[in-house]
C-alpha cells in the first residue's frame, strides 16, 4: 500500500498541536528550578528514582519528552492530590509499625511527595519516624525490610572505607550520621538493624531544618552485635559475630572519619548516635577538635533539657542558679545535660564548682558519693560529692538532697514515683520534673501522675510524646516534648551553612537558649516548656539565624564572605517538598515556538 507521507505528517502536526493547546491549558507554570541540565535520565528509570519521581504528577509533556507516556494512568495529578492519597490510608492505619511501613514506601517511591506528608502532620507522624515507632521499627528491621537505606560498613570492610564511600551515588554530601548500633534508644544492642536511627534522624534535618534529602548520609558501622537474640535471628542482617571491641574498631572508626572527609571535605558535619555508653564519650573527646562532630546523646539531649529548663525558669522566675538539680540515671544523658547546666550557671558568674556543687546524680547503685562501693567513672567525678547522710531510695535522696528539679534519664521505667512526686510538690512551690527517658514505656513517670499529685503545679516535660491532661478543675495542661528534634536539626544546619569546623558546646548552650525564647507566655501558661512541635521548621529556621550571628561573632565561622543577612541567607537555602520541573530550558515544541521556560 501507497503512504503519503505529507498526510501523515499533517496527520502528526494536527495531533502534537492538539496536545498542546490541552496541555497548555492545564499546565501549571514550572516555578521550580529545571532539572534538565543536570539530569541525563529518561523514562522508566526517572520513575524509578524517588529523587526524581513525581509519580501522576508528570505533566504530559513531561511524559512524551521524557518517554514515560503511557507508563501512568493518563490523568495529571497535583501534588495536593497526591499527599491527600496518603494521608487518606494514613489515618486508616492504626498500627504505628504499619504507619511507620507505610511512609517509608513512600519514601523509596517519592521523596518529595513523603516529605510533604511529613511535614504536613508532623506532630503525628514525627513518632512514627522517630522516637518511639522508629525503636519498634528497628527491632523488626530484618523482618519489615523492604529496601536498603543508607550505607553500611562492616569491620570486614577494614582498609577499603574510603571505596565503600565512592559507591554511594550523592557526591555533594554535607551531613552524616552515623550508628554502631551499640546502644540504640533504650532499647539496647541492636546491630545493623540500627540503620533506622540516622534514617530517621536523616529524615528530621529535611523535614525540620530544610536541608536536602541528597546532602544526607546514613551510616552503619557493624562490627558484630552482642544481642543473643540477633545471633540466633535468621533475618538479621549484619555480621553473625560478637562485638569487635579490640584495637580494630577504633582503626575502623578512624578510617571512616578520614574517608569521609576525604571524600565529602573537611567540614562535613558527623553526628554520632546511639554508639554505646563508654564508646560515645570517648569519640567525642578523641575527634570533637579534629572533626566537625556532636553526638547527639550526649549535647542534643543535654541542650533540648536545658531548653525545658530555661523556660521553666521563666514560668517560676528564679534564676537558673538558684536551682538543685538530681538525676535519675549518671549515664551519658545525665552527664551531658549536667556539664550544660554547669556552662549556663557559670555564664552568670558563677564558678564551675559552685556550680557542680548544685547538681547531684543517682544510678542504680544509690547516690554517687565519695568512698561509695561501686565505681565511678572519670566522666562522672565532678558530680560525685560528699555523702549527704543515710540515702537508701532515690526518695530519700529526694527528701535529702531537696532538689528543685529532677531529671529522669536512666531508661529503667516508672522510677518517679507516686511518693517521689508528692515530695517534689511538698518541697517546691513549683517543683520541676523531668522524666526524658525513652520510650514511652521507659520513661519516668507520666504526666498526668505529675500533674495530679502536684495539683498542677509542677513543670512537666518527657522524651516520648503524650497526649495533654485534664485536671479535676478543668484545667487543660500540655506536657512538653523534650525531643531532640528541637536542637539537632537547627543546630546542623547552621553549622553546614556557615562552615563550622569544631561545634562547641556554647554552641549547644546558644542553641538552648534560642529554643526557650521562643515558648510564648501563652504557651508557658498551658505547661508547654517547647513550641508546639507543628511549628518546627520555623523554631529549626530561627534558632539557626541565632546560630549563625553567634558563630560569626565569636569567629567560628568559616564561610566567606559572611552573609549580612543572615535571616535571608538561611531562608534562601532551606529545600521544599516543590517538583522539579524537568521540561528543557529552551524546549521548543515543532513548529509553534513553545517555550515552557518563557511562560
Ligand atoms: C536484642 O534484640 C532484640 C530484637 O531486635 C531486642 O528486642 C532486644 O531489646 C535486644 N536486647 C538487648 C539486650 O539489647
Ligand atoms: C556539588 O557541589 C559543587 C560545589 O558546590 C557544585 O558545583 C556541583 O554542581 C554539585 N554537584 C551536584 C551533583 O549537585
Amino acid at each position: 500500500m501507497e503512504i503519503d507521507y505529507a498526510v501523515v505528517f499533517f496527520l502528526l502536526y494536527l495531533f502534537l498541536f492538539s496536545q498542546q493547546l490541552r496541555t497548555t491549558w492545564s499546565l501549571k507554570p514550572c516555578v521550580s528550578v529545571c532539572r534538565w541540565a543536570h539530569t541525563k535520565e529518561k523514562g522508566k528509570p526517572l520513575m524509578l528514582n524517588p529523587r526524581t519521581n513525581k509519580g501522576m504528577a508528570f505533566s504530559l509533556q513531561e511524559r512524551q519528552i521524557l518517554g514515560i507516556h503511557g507508563l501512568l494512568p493518563p490523568k495529571v495529578e497535583t501534588q495536593d492530590i497526591q499527599a491527600l492519597r496518603f494521608q487518606n490510608n494514613l489515618k486508616k492505619m492504626t498500627d504505628p509499625l504499619e504507619k511507620y511501613i507505610y511512609l517509608m514506601g513512600i519514601q523509596e517511591r517519592n521523596e518529595r511527595l513523603f516529605y510533604r506528608v511529613l511535614m504536613e502532620d508532623i506532630e503525628e507522624l514525627m513518632p512514627i519516624v522517630y522516637t518511639p515507632t522508629v525503636g519498634l521499627a528497628c527491632t523488626h528491621y530484618g523482618h519489615i525490610f523492604r529496601r536498603p537505606k543508607g550505607l553500611f560498613i562492616s569491620i570486614l570492610d577494614k582498609g577499603h572505607v574510603r571505596s565503600i564511600l565512592d559507591n554511594w551515588p550523592e557526591t555533594n554530601v554535607s551531613a552524616v550520621v552515623v550508628t554502631d548500633g551499640e546502644r540504640i534508644l533504650g532499647l539496647g544492642d541492636l546491630g545493623v538493624y540500627g540503620m533506622g536511627i540516622p534514617v530517621g534522624k536523616l529524615c528530621l534535618y529535611t523535614a525540620c531544618a530544610g536541608i536536602r534529602p541528597e546532602k544526607c548520609l546514613p551510616v552503619v558501622i557493624d562490627v558484630g552485635t552482642d544481642n543473643e537474640t540477633l545471633l540466633e535471628d535468621p533475618f538479621y542482617m549484619g555480621l553473625y559475630q560478637k562485638r569487635d571491641r579490640s584495637q580494630a574498631y577504633d582503626d575502623l572508626i578512624d578510617e571512616f572519619m578520614e574517608a569521609v572527609v576525604d571524600k565529602y571535605g573537611q567540614d562535613t558535619l558527623i553526628q554520632f548516635e546511639d554508639f554505646g555508653n563508654h564508646n560515645a564519650f570517648r569519640f567525642l573527646r578523641k575527634y570533637r577538635e579534629k572533626f566537625c562532630t556532636f553526638n547527639d546523646d550526649i549535647q542534643g539531649t543535654a541542650s533540648v533539657a536545658l531548653a525545658g529548663l530555661l523556660a521553666a525558669q521563666r514560668a517560676i522566675g528564679k534564676p537558673i542558679t538558684e536551682h538543685r538539680v538530681l538525676f535519675l540515671g549518671a549515664g551519658e544523658a545525665a552527664l551531658g545535660i549536667a556539664n550544660l547546666i554547669v556552662m549556663a550557671m557559670t555564664e552568670t558568674g558563677m564558678t564551675q564548682a559552685e556550680a557542680r556543687k548544685k547538681i547531684w546524680m543517682y544510678d542504680k547503685y544509690g547516690l554517687l558519693v565519695k568512698g561509695r562501693q561501686q565505681e565511678t567513672d572519670t566522666n562522672q567525678e565532678a558530680f560525685v560529692h560528699e555523702s549527704p547522710g543515710n540515702v537508701e531510695s532515690f526518695l530519700d535522696a529526694v527528701n535529702t538532697i531537696k532538689p528543685t528539679a529532677i531529671i529522669g534519664v536512666a531508661g529503667a521505667g516508672r522510677l518517679f514515683t507516686h511518693d517521689v512526686i508528692k515530695a517534689m510538690g511538698i518541697l517546691n512551690e513549683r517543683p520541676i520534673i523531668f522524666s526524658l527517658s525513652n520510650p514511652t514505656n521507659k520513661a519516668e513517670c507520666t504526666p498526668n501522675d505529675a500533674y495530679t499529685l502536684t495539683n498542677g503545679r509542677c513543670l512537666f516535660a518527657s522524651g516520648s510524646p503524650f497526649g495533654p491532661v485534664t485536671l479535676s478543675d478543668g484545667r487543660v495542661l500540655t506536657p512538653g516534648q523534650g525531643n531532640n528534634a528541637y536542637i539537632f536539626p537547627g543546630v546542623a544546619l547552621a553549622v553546614i551553612l556557615s562552615r563550622v569546623r569544631h561545634i562547641s558546646d556554647t554552641v549547644f548552650l546558644e542553641a538552648a537558649k534560642a529554643l526557650a525564647e521562643q515558648v510564648t507566655d501563652k504557651e508557658l501558661e498551658e505547661g508547654r516548656l517547647y513550641p508546639p512541635l507543628s511549628n518546627i521548621r520555623e523554631v529549626s529556621i530561627q534558632m539557626a539565624i541565632k546560630l549563625v550571628e553567634y558563630v560569626y561573632a565569636k569567629g567560628m565561622a568559616f564561610r566567606y564572605p559572611e552573609p549580612l543577612d543572615k535571616n535571608g541567607f538561611i531562608r534562601a537555602t532551606v529545600w521544599n517538598t516543590n517538583y522539579d520541573c524537568f521540561l528543557p530550558d529552551t524546549y521548543d515544541w515543532p513548529g509553534i515556538g513553545f517555550s515552557p521556560k518563557a511562560k
